[in-house]
């Protein structure tokens, strides 16, 4: 399978591959498809370092990038999320990157599209290259995740990252602990415990904030930016109690002074800007992946003949 919706779907084996595969391609590895290859990228939602990571890495690989702009394309007239990949498979680009604002909308193109499609990001659904380099950044600091304790802070129930992180983060022995605004709260997700912020923030080996998805709300916040960062937010004062060696991770784009003091963001215990730098090289993994997966299952074959 080349495709890459969820984490859920991929063993311990094929993520450990792809860390490793991330791992070499961070210390320099040179990997190359074996024919000039074309990927496309379709952003349905606003992102920074999600698109302009994976198109860091195709570059890197050597891949050509098909320009894409979903508001000058003609899913401005209508035409379907299905209808668009099929037209761009048709036209001969071997896989795509699609971050869309539906909840798994990649169900429509699973069994239809035989290039590789990879989930940048869906709804409130998976982020599964955003848990990669996650995962990642934790390996390189901790070596192992077993026995670990990450606390997930923030906006749990809007969050495509704490749904990634919470299952695949469990799967390789270690704790989650959610801590959340009461209405936040995702009693659907059965992989973290919630404790308060102060016990999560001193329990943890990994503490992971997250951004608030006012965008997904239907009402708003009802408390100040400033009410929310003393009550919920990762404040200096909770950061003095955090365990010797722990460390702060953020998916980003991060709101400072509301759930991360800005002094922290930066700080020598912070990994947020190696977690984006991480960003490359796992979405470097993944198109790998998926191009040798398609080549294995035969949907390169006829578009091989440039
Ligand atoms: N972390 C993340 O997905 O950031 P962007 O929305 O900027 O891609």
């Amino acid at each position: 399978m080349a495709h890459l919706f969820t984490l859920s779907e991929l063993s311990v084996t094929e993520i450990t591959q792809l860390l490793e595969d991330a791992e070499q391609f961070g210390k320099g590895y040179f990997w190359r498809p074996p024919k000039p290859m074309f990927v496309a990228n379709l952003f349905f939602e606003p992102s920074t370092r999600t698109k302009c990571s994976f198109e860091m890495a195709e570059r890197k690989l050597g891949l050509h990038v098909i320009p894409f702009d979903a508001d000058m394309s003609s899913v401005q007239k209508g035409e379907t999320l299905y209808d668009t990949v099929r037209t761009l498979e048709s036209i001969g680009v071997n896989a795509v990157v699609i971050r869309h604002w539906e909840d798994a909308y990649f169900e429509s193109l699973r069994h239809a599209i035989r290039i590789p499609v990879i989930n940048a990001g869906d709804g409130c659904g998976h982020h599964p290259t955003q848990s990669l380099l996650d995962l990642l950044t934790i390996r390189q600091e901790f070596g192992t995740f077993e026995r670990l304790t990450v606390a997930i802070i923030g906006d749990i129930r809007h969050s495509r990252v704490a749904r990634s992180n919470a299952e695949v983060l469990t799967r390789l022995g270690a704790t989650v602990l959610f801590s959340s605004p009461e209405e936040w709260k995702d009693e659907a997700n059965p992989y973290g415990t919630y404790v308060d912020i102060d016990t999560a923030v001193a329990e943890a080996d990994v503490v992971m904030l997250l951004r608030i998805q006012h965008e997904r709300h239907e009402e708003k916040m009802g408390l100040t930016k400033e009410q929310y960062h003393a009550r919920y937010g990762l404040t200096l004062e909770r950061a003095e109690k955090m365990k010797e060696n722990s460390i702060i991770l953020h998916p980003a784009p991060v709101n400072r002074g509301v759930e991360i003091a800005s002094e922290l963001v930066e700080s020598e215990r912070s990994r947020i800007f190696k977690q984006m730098e991480n960003g490359v090289y796992v979405r470097m993994a993944v198109l790998k992946r998926a191009i040798e997966g398609g080549m294995t299952n035969g949907s390169y074959f006829k578009k091989w003949k440039v």
